[in-house]
């Protein structure tokens, strides 16, 4: 590293500088964690990696749990608001495309999996529900015929009431569906169609609502959102009760992200400081009302990790555990525990090989501890030890780890009891990202630095003030709000 800028802006706040661009560790969703540097790797390389968490698997070192994931990409249009990986097909050809290159990639691996019993199924996008009807049976009677689920596996797809037909919400129940998650996001007609979220309307919900009593067995959740353009605060509260009313085992809501990708924010669209605070109120009022409708959130109980609401949702469990997630399609993220993670570019980008594109990065068991590490301490301020030994068969202050930690107590940054590592102060966000960086193996840090060098070079000519980039990182952190409602008859927590 060039000597002058070492000594001018330290390693750990130019990583932390990093964090600007959206950077983590390890990357958790593709929209927002664009894990820049992946390199390329080949079918058989990846195909090697699952064999090797495979074998981990079956001598203990390595969470059984295995999700598959799909990504299908495309909807019928783009809501204004979208921040997901997706696209609005061109012509029939590319979504047939698009199915016959997911059908691929799920024939290069489900020999390696050799029936092993996988504990869910997330098809994600975009609108899964977007595809016809013979392109749905086509996927899931392939998927059937090629993998292996456990019985009590979740098998979830996302869905739009633009989308859902008789006849999908058939296919899907003929096909073991057990969970959907329904795209509401408002009731009222003129907001929907100011969002440019076509085919949907106030009515076809209410009718949606209605067919789905007939299946009793089938968990709902309700994904709504606040701060869409022309949506008051009324709006969207009465949307909510009305909601509430049809009783979803479930419901998301969502305050608007201003996210680059977003058409909105393309458009120049930002959310104002003061927006972001009527939507906390919005926040506020959606809690009092789920409260009365006897909805609740899940509350950590400050002992065990638990699975908070808003990763339950998904296979963010899955993720958060470190289990690992076969995923499939275009900007899906990958998981093989203790061997790699990997992901494939998101559908803008041309490819002509049957199997899209690989990008990964190697890991081994040393790397996943980091990454735990990192997640907890960044997340919640503290690491518990129980957890750490129950995943590792080793306490953490038995690895590499523990030099790190044992110094930050030394420098008053950490406290460190038999039940957890807590981190002394979780005020200062940029101060913590830049102590989390001592967790980076050199390895990282080494592709990190290569793969920002140019950046670097930048740096040079014109450094940030340290109260500049602290703004920045601040602004990184300050996550829009967000909840789930749930009535307690479904709860998968962990
Ligand atoms: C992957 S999207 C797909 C859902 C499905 N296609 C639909 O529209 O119903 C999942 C959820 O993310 C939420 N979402 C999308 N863009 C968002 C944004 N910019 N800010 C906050 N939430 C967003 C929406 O509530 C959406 O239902
Ligand atoms: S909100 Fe759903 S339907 Fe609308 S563009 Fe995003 S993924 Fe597609």
């Amino acid at each position: 590293m060039n000597s002058v800028l070492e000594k001018n802006f330290p390693l750990s706040e130019f990583l932390t500088s990093i964090v600007w661009n959206g950077e983590l560790y390890y990357p958790r969703d593709n929209s927002r964690y664009q894990a820049t540097y992946f390199k390329p790797a080949r079918l058989d390389e990846i195909q090697n990696a699952w064999r090797k968490t495979l074998d981990l698997i079956r001598c203990g070192r390595a969470p059984a749990d295995i999700g598959l994931y799909i990504h299908w990409p495309f909807c019928p249009s783009h809501c204004d608001f979208c921040a997901c990986s997706m696209a609005v097909p061109r012509n029939e050809n590319e979504m047939r495309d698009g199915l016959f290159s997911i059908l691929k990639e799920l024939d290069a691996f489900s020999e390696i999996f050799g029936g092993y019993p996988f504990s869910s199924l997330w098809m994600g996008g975009g609108t899964p529900t977007f595809m016809t009807d013979a392109q749905l049976n086509a996927l899931f009677s392939h998927i059937r015929d090629s993998f292996s689920f456990s019985q009590k596996a979740q098998i979830y797809v996302e869905a739009s009431p633009a989308t859902l037909t008789d006849s999908k919400l058939d296919i899907l129940v003929k096909y073991g569906v057990n969970r959907i998650t329904l795209g509401i996001q408002s009731l009222s007609d003129l907001v929907i169609k100011g969002a440019n979220r076509q085919g949907q309307s106030r009515e076809k919900v209410l009718g949606i609502f209605q067919k789905l009593r007939n299946f009793p067995g089938l968990v709902i959740d309700v994904d709504m959102m606040i701060g869409i353009a022309g949506q008051s605060r009324l709006d969207f509260l009465q949307d909510m009760a009305d909601v509430l009313r049809f009783r979803p085992h479930i419901l998301h809501v969502y305050s608007f992200d201003d996210r680059p990708q977003v058409p909105w924010s393309k458009q120049g669209g930002r959310v104002s400081k003061q927006q972001r605070g009527e939507h906390e109120i919005i926040l506020t009022a959606a809690d009092r009302l789920a409260l009365r409708a006897g909805y609740a959130q899940q509350h950590d109980d400050g002992v065990h990790p638990i699975l908070y609401p808003w990763e339950e949702k998904q296979d963010g469990g899955l993720r958060k555990f470190r289990a690992s997630v076969l995923g499939i399609g275009p900007s899906a993220i990958s998981h093989a525990f203790g061997s790699a993670w990997y992901t494939h570019p998101p559908l803008t980008q041309k490819n002509d090989s049957e199997v899209l594109p690989f990008f990964w990065m190697k890991a081994n068991i040393e790397e996943e501890m980091r990454g735990y590490a990192i997640w907890y301490l960044s997340q919640t301020g503290r690491l518990s030890r129980r957890g750490f030994l129950d995943l590792f068969n080793i306490d953490v202050m038995e690895t590499p780890l523990a030099a790190i930690l044992n110094s930050w107590e030394k420098d008053g940054k950490a406290l460190i009891n038999d039940d957890f590592v807590f981190l002394r102060d979780m005020r200062d966000l940029a101060d913590r990202e830049v102590m989390l960086k001592d967790l980076y193996s050199k390895e990282i840090t080494r592709a990190l630095i290569s793969q920002w060098s140019s950046e670097m070079r930048a740096f040079n000519h014109s450094l940030p003030s340290k109260a500049k980039w602290r703004e920045k990182v601040f602004q990184q952190n300050s996550v829009p709000g967000f909840r789930v409602y749930h009535d307690g008859r479904f709860w998968r927590g962990l």
